[in-house]
């Protein structure tokens, strides 16, 4: 009987994927675009100079300027705007932070009684932030250009002013001296729509495809531009598959596309450049030029949001003209609800914008050590039989990894916290043998709940009334992996705290210690809602409409989870989940890849910017799917992307279920050893990437970079995103084309650049044409830089805890380099007390030093380790020495002089200090004689 549900569910399970195929194969008229998008299309059409509100009321309260937003009379018959007696004064907030941050705030007047409370995104500031507030006493008045009416000025930082002009109302931040450095509607193409009570005759129903949006509240979208000065380029607003450096959108001589989408969407083979939404949205832009160097611009609205980037020239009939600047880009950013709650960062350096972003939204979590190695999953390993196999497999041939991943499939019937009992009868017995072996378990957890009345999870969210609500009040019923289901109202904090507890061992049962977890299709996916997602007129708590939040749905979603797996353990071990929606804040809940992409050369390459843009706006721990989602990739590929991939923050290979199997040995013996190479170069380089995935906690500098992060005023680097830094010592660069022989690598700066692998050094500050090897993607150490590695091959990162390390040490042209090494217990959050270590080598006058770096949080507890250096390898060293004398100890140690790195190639001399032993936890100094 049971053989028989199980086949008859195949069975609807098959009809139903080739339906769902069928429907949801990337069809760009499945998705609005922005003419069908009524408050997008009124926006973009608008033309420069249409605003027309001036700043009244102009004072200082509350340790902010505050002031009314009111229409000018003589402009009030504008028939665009709204009528008049609708038309009520908004009120604008300015507030300056520490640290070059401006806060703009602009919402309807609550004591003029709204029809509605706008959304207002709760838990993405960091309640922190708002302690770096800088009260403000006052400001001054200055009469700008022609003006009529004075403009008020407050001080922001050491150099820097924010200026809110009164007629025509515009805001901005500028340099002391008058440079602008970013603004708002100095090109008058701010507008507010604001909430108004239905008057017979007006329809505000929006339809498509079949779908009816009742849209109860009517037209409430805000638009405005925003300029930014001495800039040549603008990056950032993920989530789109496209280059790192935004196209402009629209221009003369700009092949006018569709503006970048910031809707969260579950999108089925997403095509590899596009503006289009995919899952996460992040509404930040960075803006960078070799003069003025770096801003930033942040508009912490979760509703759909359109923005455009406007090409030179866009207003030339406006007659508006802005002070001249070496070059500016100007941007449109159009929203369908919400608030005005807009940040301005001064730079000036592109890590300050960063940092000064994550002060905002917060840095990454720091992970578990065992997440930064690799992860190997698939939809689906079958049963405990397979997962045992591949667990044995990874031995066999001498291939370490840390995560073995459970999709869908592994469930009873689509239930999540739930098992088949089939395929998976002893899960508990299944994750102790992995662990045994150092390793860990992911089980995928997605928010839609199974609607089966004997499931408990439906059964207690159905009585609690836990559910989103659709328009009518009834819980919303939409259809997914499961069939028909409810989706939890993660807006509201006890449901986040109640969905959290379902974590404990106690609730998911068979769980244990070493499971985490995965969250999909949070954005959320709804197989047959409009746009594959859920109505925006669906309500949350407190009347809250779906559209107004859509876009931080996810994020909840992730929050809670990650929650969850905090209260578990009692807040002792730090949580890993995965997602795939993600928001701005994102980065403080988890990792975050970048959905089902397709086994093809192409988004092996867009893969690079979709990573470094996440890494920009705040998400460091951010990865690909190796190999590619959607088909097959042939073994060049593969490998290719393997190598690329070793790189990734978030390094994990997957594959969709109808794809044939390709766990690391199955693409012949010369593959299996490339691709061994390529993790082995991974958990090589983990001190490294640990480390950097620490100063990306403290700083929010992501642990891959664009070249230009480390190399600002290089302009050679501005678009680059095929190449990329880890951290500020390697330099990657992908092969993106089948059985290339060649590949161009740039490398920035005035120093060399050294092979990693062969250690065969490469000028700096020029375009190499490079003979490509089989061997690996091309991946340099910058010299004057000093990285840790441990070079010793286990199972998993795990088991590698008391290695010993090797420091390479690339030279400079002043035979100098320095470096960092960061470590703790690679699992709990005893480092956050100060347990931790954290050294940093410099190299100089032959003299090496060790020093300990002075702890950012103060904290009594102490980490200790008995590590040692067992190897100390100077590539570029033009001394011959023949002995190190290591001191305190006074000791001397061998030097063995060879052209040895990994293999033995033929690359450049290096000097290997042997066996110094020396312990990584102490200070000491090592004299090379
Ligand atoms: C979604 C995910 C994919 C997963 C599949 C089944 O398509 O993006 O990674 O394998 O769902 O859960």
């Amino acid at each position: 009987m049971k053989i028989q549900m199980r086949n008859l569910t195949l069975l609807l399970f098959v009809l139903l994927s080739s339906q769902l195929t069928s429907v949801f194969s990337w069809k760009k008229d499945e998705f609005r675009n922005c003419n069908q998008t009524p408050f997008c299309k009124r926006a973009r059409n608008r033309n420069p100079g249409f605003c027309t509100l001036e700043a009244h009321d102009v004072s200082i309260s509350a340790g902010e300027l505050t002031a009314k937003l009111s229409p000018k009379k003589s402009h009030q018959d504008n028939p665009d705007q709204q009528d008049e007696d609708q038309v009520k004064p908004l009120i604008l907030s300015l507030s300056v932070f520490q640290d070059g941050i401006v806060r703009l705030k602009i919402d309807e007047d609550p004591k003029l009684d709204p029809p509605k409370k706008r959304f207002e995104v709760p838990e993405v500031i960091l309640p922190e932030f708002l302690n770096k507030k800088i009260w403000l006493q006052r400001h001054s008045t200055e009469t700008i250009g022609g003006d009529n009416s004075p403009s008020s000025i407050v001080y922001v930082a050491d150099g820097y002013e924010a200026v809110l002009r009164h007629d025509p109302f515009e805001v901005y931040v500028r340099e002391k001296g008058g440079n602008r450095v970013v603004s708002l509607n100095s090109h008058g193409l701010f507008d507010f729509e604001q909430l108004r009570v239905k008057k017979e005759g007006d329809d505000w129903e929006e339809r498509f495809k079949g779908h009816t949006d009742t849209r109860p509240y009517g037209p409430q979208s805000i638009s405005f531009d925003v300029s930014f000065y001495g800039s040549d380029f603008v990056y950032g607003i993920p989530e789109h598959a496209s280059s790192l450096a935004l196209k402009p959108t629209k221009g003369p001589g700009v092949e006018e596309s569709e503006p970048y989408r910031l809707f969260n969407l579950d999108v089925f083979e997403y095509i590899h450049d596009s503006p289009f939404g995919l899952y996460g949205s992040i509404p930040f832009m960075i803006s960078h030029g070799k003069y003025r160097g770096t801003s930033g611009f942040f508009w912490l609205n979760a509703a759909e949001m359109q923005i455009d980037v406007l090409g030179s020239g866009w207003n030339a009939d406006s007659g508006i003209s802005l002070p001249s600047s070496q070059s500016r880009i100007d941007t449109l950013w159009m929203s369908e609800a919400g608030i005005v709650d807009a940040f301005f960062f001064v730079g000036p350096k592109p890590k300050d914008v960063v940092r000064q972003y994550t002060t905002v939204t917060g840095t990454p979590a720091m992970p578990q050590l065992f997440a930064a190695g690799y992860h190997q999953c698939r939809w689906n390993y079958r049963d405990e039989e397979d997962v045992e196999n591949v667990d044995s497999k990874f031995d066999e041939h001498d291939i370490p990894y840390d995560v073995l991943w459970l999709d869908i499939e592994h469930t009873d019937g689509k239930k999540y916290f739930t098992w088949d009992p089939v395929l998976f009868p002893h899960p508990e017995e299944m994750q102790r043998k992995l662990a045994a072996k150092g390793r860990h378990m992911v089980t995928i957890v997605d928010p839609h709940i199974k609607r089966d009345e004997s499931f408990h999870l439906h059964k207690e969210a159905t009585q609690k009334g836990y559910y989103v609500k659709d328009a009518s009040g009834n819980d919303y019923d939409g259809w997914c992996w499961p069939g028909s289901s409810s989706y939890p109202d993660m807006l509201n904090e006890e449901i986040r705290s109640w969905w959290a507890d379902k974590f404990s061992f106690g609730n998911y049962v068979g769980s244990t210690p070493s499971l985490y977890i995965w969250n999909d299709m949070n954005e959320p996916s709804v197989f047959n809602g409009p746009e594959v997602t859920m109505p925006r007129d669906a309500l949350h708590e407190g009347g809250v409409e779906h559209r107004e939040l859509h876009n931080a749905y996810g994020y909840y979603f992730h929050m809670a989870s990650t929650e969850g797996l905090l209260k578990r353990g009692d807040g002792k071990d730090r949580p890993f989940v995965l997602s795939r929606a993600l928001f701005a804040g994102s980065q403080r809940h988890g990792a975050i890849w970048t959905g089902d992409n397709t086994a093809d050369w192409d988004h092996l390459r867009v893969s690079v910017p979709m990573i470094l843009t996440l890494g920009l706006t705040g998400i460091s721990f951010a990865g690909a799917d190796v190999g590619g989602f959607f088909g097959n990739p042939e073994p060049g590929l593969w490998v290719r992307w393997y190598q690329l991939g070793a790189f990734y923050p978030f390094f994990r290979g997957h594959a969709h279920q109808d794809t044939k199997r390709r766990e690391p040995w199955l693409f012949g013996e010369r593959n299996t050893e490339l691709v061994r190479d390529a993790i082995h170069m991974r958990y090589m380089l983990l001190p490294y990437f640990y480390t950097l995935f620490r100063e990306a906690n403290v700083s929010g500098v992501p642990v891959i970079r664009p070249l230009w992060m480390e190399f600002p005023s290089d302009e050679a680097t501005f678009s680059n995103d095929e190449a990329f830094m880890v951290g500020s010592s390697l330099l990657v660069q992908g092969v993106y084309t089948e059985r290339a022989k060649h590949v161009s690598v740039y490398l920035p700066g005035k120093e060399s650049w050294y092979d990693l692998r062969t250690g065969e050094v490469f000028k700096g500050g020029k375009t190499h044409k490079l003979e490509v090897s089989e061997e690996s993607v091309p991946a340099f150490q910058r010299a004057g830089t000093i990285i840790p590695r441990k070079d010793r091959f286990r199972r998993s990162s795990t088991q590698m805890t008391n290695d010993p390390y090797t420091l390479v040490i690339a030279l400079n042209s002043t035979q100098e380099a320095e470096g960092e090494l960061y470590v703790d217990d690679g699992k709990s959050f005893e480092f956050a007390k100060g347990a931790y270590i954290h050294r940093r080598f410099t190299f100089s006058d032959g003299l090496l030093t060790s020093i300990s770096i002075p702890p950012t949080s103060p904290g009594k507890a102490r980490f200790s380790s008995e590590c040692i250096i067992e190897r100390i390898i100077l590539i570029g060293y033009s001394v011959k020495p023949k002995t190190a004398l290591i001191e305190p100890s006074n000791q001397k140690v061998e030097i063995e002089l060879g052209p040895l790195l990994v293999k033995p190639r033929g690359g450049s001399a290096v000097t290997t200090v042997r066996k110094p032993n020396i312990p990584i936890a102490g200070d000491w100094t090592i004299k090379i004689l």
